[in-house]
């Protein structure tokens, strides 16, 4: 007899089938022993009677939790199971027992104890759907892209040169040569999207972060695109639309996930309803002091004052027209305006904080040398990126999604540190 998974066991009612699984929880009412099994797409209950044979009956009554097991039994739809469905076992038969107590119990932790069995932790009941939520992230992200006529396009994690500036680089000694982890695969895009037109990539960046926040991670997943002949206020409708179509993908196909999480679908459909709000940086400003945060024009936004705008709309916004002197050296400057950059962070409702950064690129040699120059970068580890400011260049623009922050917002996450398999934070390398 084949595997059927758990998530698969409505079509399979009143059959015999076989579960591949962990013992998760057990429990006897009578002369029944109830088994709570997990295979990785769902929780199902075996009811085992007295009427199974001997040994099946004494494993139902001696096996610890995370025991790995088969079980095979007649499906049956209860709306009372959890799960909608249980099974009426015949015969289970141990895999592998453990001699030691799983050292997460079903009572509370605390998250350094937690953090530090994460390759435990992830099993239990509120991870594995957190997990299977992220997945459907990265697949919705891939399918709008595809649909869309993107190119997935890789680009080097070991670089030369810094992107989003050189405080948070990680650093590597490269056969003696200086080298970093990259922290955002932007520069290469814009090479391959003069190639290939539109492309984009999903992959792990690095920022040496000192912060300590339940927003930022030491190595996260970014998804970057860029785009030729696009320009910035085609980028902010791009961005839009992705962000839709993750929400709208995700509340469809993972709505059994969101419910395991107590996580309100019919809220996450309302705030990605058309229009996203925009507003300027200047507007912003005001509208954050206007509400009692400390921020003068010129500061970036701190946590409070991404708050601030997130309970102001309720959605998510975009803030357009950041100074120039608060961004990196590739944004264009506003030609309307020198001292602001066609940019727009998107700040997600909730307080998750800034989910997507994006601009319109410099696309002219000079003012690349000129805001190299005002940066107090060095030139030359840029050849190659101004070189391609010197053969049909073209007005572009891209952005890169910040995948964990936009999981922790979906799945309704207290901090970030759950959105992904491993963490790495400031003071975590293990496991
Ligand atoms: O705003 P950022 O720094 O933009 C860039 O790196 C651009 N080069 C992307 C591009 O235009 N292709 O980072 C993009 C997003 C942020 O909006 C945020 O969601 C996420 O990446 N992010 C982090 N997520 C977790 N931990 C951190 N330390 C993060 N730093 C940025
Ligand atoms: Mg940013």
């Amino acid at each position: 007899m084949s595997q059927v998974y758990v998530e698969d066991l409505p079509q399979h009612v009143g059959n015999e089938v076989l579960i591949q699984g962990w013992l998760w929880n057990k429990r006897s009412s009578g002369k029944v022993r109830f088994v709570l099994v997990r295979d990785g797409t769902g929780w199902v209950q075996g009811v085992v009677t007295p009427d199974a044979d001997s040994a099946t009956f004494e494993l139902a009554e001696s096996l610890p939790q995370e025991s790995s097991l088969r079980m095979w039994g007649t499906v049956r739809a209860d709306p009372r199971a959890p799960g909608g469905h249980e099974l009426l076992v015949r015969k289970i038969e141990a895999v592998h027992i453990p001699q030691q107590p799983f050292p997460i119990g079903l009572k509370e932790h605390g998250v350094g104890f937690l953090m530090d069995h994460r390759h435990l932790w992830m099993r239990m009941r509120k991870q594995v759907p957190i997990l299977r939520i992220r997945d459907s992230v990265l697949w919705a992200i891939r399918e709008f892209f595809h649909q869309r006529g993107f190119v997935a396009t890789e680009v080097p994690i070991i670089v030369g040169t810094a992107v989003e500036g050189t405080t948070t680089l990680f650093s590597l000694d490269y056969f003696g040569q200086p080298a970093y982890l990259s922290q955002s695969g932007q520069l290469y895009l814009e090479a391959t999207c003069a190639a290939l037109g539109k492309v984009y990539w999903i992959g792990p960046v690095f920022r040496a972060e000192k912060s300590k926040t339940r927003k930022h991670l030491i190595e996260f997943w970014m998804a970057e695109a860029e785009q030729a002949f696009l320009d910035h206020q085609g980028n902010l409708q791009l961005q839009e639309d992705l962000v839709r179509y993750v929400v709208e993908s995700v509340v469809r196909c993972r709505a059994r996930e969101l419910e395991e999480l107590e996580r309100d679908a019919t809220k996450l459909r309302e705030e990605v309803r058309p229009p996203f709000a925009r507003i300027t940086y200047d507007e912003a400003i005001r509208l954050i002091q206007g509400r009692g945060v400390p921020i003068h024009h010129g500061d970036d936004f701190g946590a409070e004052a991404e708050d601030a705008l997130s309970q102001e709309f309720g959605r998510p916004v975009f803030v357009e027209r950041f100074p120039r002197k608060l961004k990196p050296f590739y944004m264009k400057k506003d030609p309307t305006n020198p001292q602001v950059v066609l940019c727009a962070d998107l700040i997600a409702p909730e307080g998750y904080g800034e989910i997507i950064g994006g601009s319109q690129r410099v696309d002219t040699e000079q003012e690349l040398l000129e805001q190299l120059g005002e940066d107090n970068l060095p030139v030359e580890p840029y050849g190659w990126y101004l070189d391609l400011r010197k053969w049909g260049s073209v007005p572009h623009s891209g952005f890169g999604l910040g995948v964990e922050r936009v999981v922790a917002w979906i799945a309704g996450l207290p901090h970030i540190r759950e959105a992904i398999p491993f963490a790495r934070t400031l003071t975590r390398l293990y496991p």
